[in-house]
């Protein structure tokens, strides 16, 4: 009975491992924080952008465009969570930069076209980080294969836009009113 006791107590100190043991896991390299960084920094900007365009249409009695705006705004909210998570989930405690933007929109037309600068760049930005990657972490390049697909159909979508602007005279109020009634859903 002792020495099964004694076997017993050998066998549970073999289970206890020290804090020491445990393995440190990995963690994304510093050069791919640094630009996923960047990204978060956009892709709040974008959040900024909407929420203001959302704000702007309303106050016009564009409500059409504001509940498109105010869902762009939600979504760029869901890119930017995205981002986070993928660093978190390699054990990077994400920093979100600050935005600074002081919005300022003279139309709807005024908005559109910011917006496709906007996308467009953002498209550019994570093509070109999907390149630096590539070599690198192809597990990265992988995870920003969503965001690549989401860029190039938020480019065609605005591209849409501005050409259906082309069909209308956007220096006539009702004519600009049809646009909006026709283009932005409801
Ligand atoms: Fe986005």
């Amino acid at each position: 009975m002792e020495k099964l006791q004694t076997q017993l107590s050998e066998i549970n100190g073999m289970q206890i491992a020290q804090q020491t043991e445990i393995i440190t896991p990995h963690q994304l390299l510093p050069e791919i924080v640094g630009l996923l960084t960047d990204r978060i920094g956009d892709e709040y900007k974008a959040h900024y952008f909407y929420k203001n365009a959302a704000n702007w249409c309303r106050e016009k009695a564009y409500f059409k465009a504001a509940t498109f705006f105010e869902a762009e705004a939600a979504n760029e909210l869901v890119h930017a969570d995205l981002v986070q998570k993928y660093l978190v989930d390699w054990n990077v405690l994400p920093f979100i930069p600050p935005v600074k933007m002081i919005p300022s929109f003279t139309s709807l037309i005024d908005i559109v076209n910011k917006a496709y600068e906007l996308e467009y760049d953002l498209f550019a930005a994570y093509n070109v980080n999907s390149t630096q990657v590539f070599p690198i972490c192809l597990a990265t390049f992988d995870f920003l294969q969503e965001l690549r697909i989401g860029q190039r159909q938020s480019v065609a979508e605005y591209s849409d836009l501005l050409n259906a602007a082309q069909l209308v005279n956007v220096s006539n109020n009702f004519e600009v009113l049809y646009f909006e009634n026709q283009y932005f859903g409801g």
